[in-house]
């Protein structure tokens, strides 16, 4: 149900990533990344790498479902990472104007050249539960700031990912 509320605000979105999709049903549309290959993701991979993995570009909305905080890091069997870190290497795989949902019980770190803050979303599961945020970001990048961002000149804005599939 989250997800598919989620598309309704993105419908001209289709080139999705999961990120942290954890046990996303493997027919979700889009790619799903996870550092836990228990749960079979399309990309397997490690989050401080995000560049090793998709080209700049990629993707038009990525969906991040991280791990909360040390006790969430501990039941994934993971190592915190910085999270402020993860939005700054989305701003080069994502598209120009292109989008990051994040949810969590934070605002993330973020560069406020990077991404424009464009909405913030909290809900309660119930009584005495934590809440959580889905907090919504627009992609600050510009068609001509590719080559100064990404120091990349013949960019190709439909480039592929490395390890993904669509
Ligand atoms: C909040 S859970 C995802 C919740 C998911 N929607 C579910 O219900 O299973 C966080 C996910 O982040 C993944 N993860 C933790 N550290 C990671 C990292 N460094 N890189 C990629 N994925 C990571 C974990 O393997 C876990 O599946």
């Amino acid at each position: 149900m989250y997800l598919k509320r989620l598309y309704t605000l993105f419908p001209d979105c289709s080139r999705i990533l999961h990120l942290f999709s954890g046990a996303l049903e493997s027919d979700e549309k889009g790619i799903r990344f996870d550092i836990s290959s228990e749960f079979h993701p399309n990309v397997c991979g490690d989050v401080r790498e995000l560049e090793r993995y998709f080209e700049p570009n990629t993707f038009d909305l990525v969906l991040a479902d991280p791990p909360y905080g040390k006790e969430d890091f501990a039941k994934y069997g993971c190592e915190p990472f910085n999270k402020g870190k993860v939005t700054e290497s989305l701003y080069s795989i994502v598209q120009p104007q292109g989008f990051m949902v994040w949810l969590d019980t934070i605002l993330p770190k973020y560069k406020g050249k990077y991404w424009q803050l464009m909405g913030m979303i909290a809900f309660a599961q119930g009584p005495g539960m934590r809440c959580r945020l889905i907090s919504i970001f627009q992609s600050k990048k510009e068609i001509g700031d590719i080559e100064i961002v990404n120091e990349i000149s013949d960019q190709d804005l439909n480039s592929k990912p490395r390890n993904a599939i669509f």
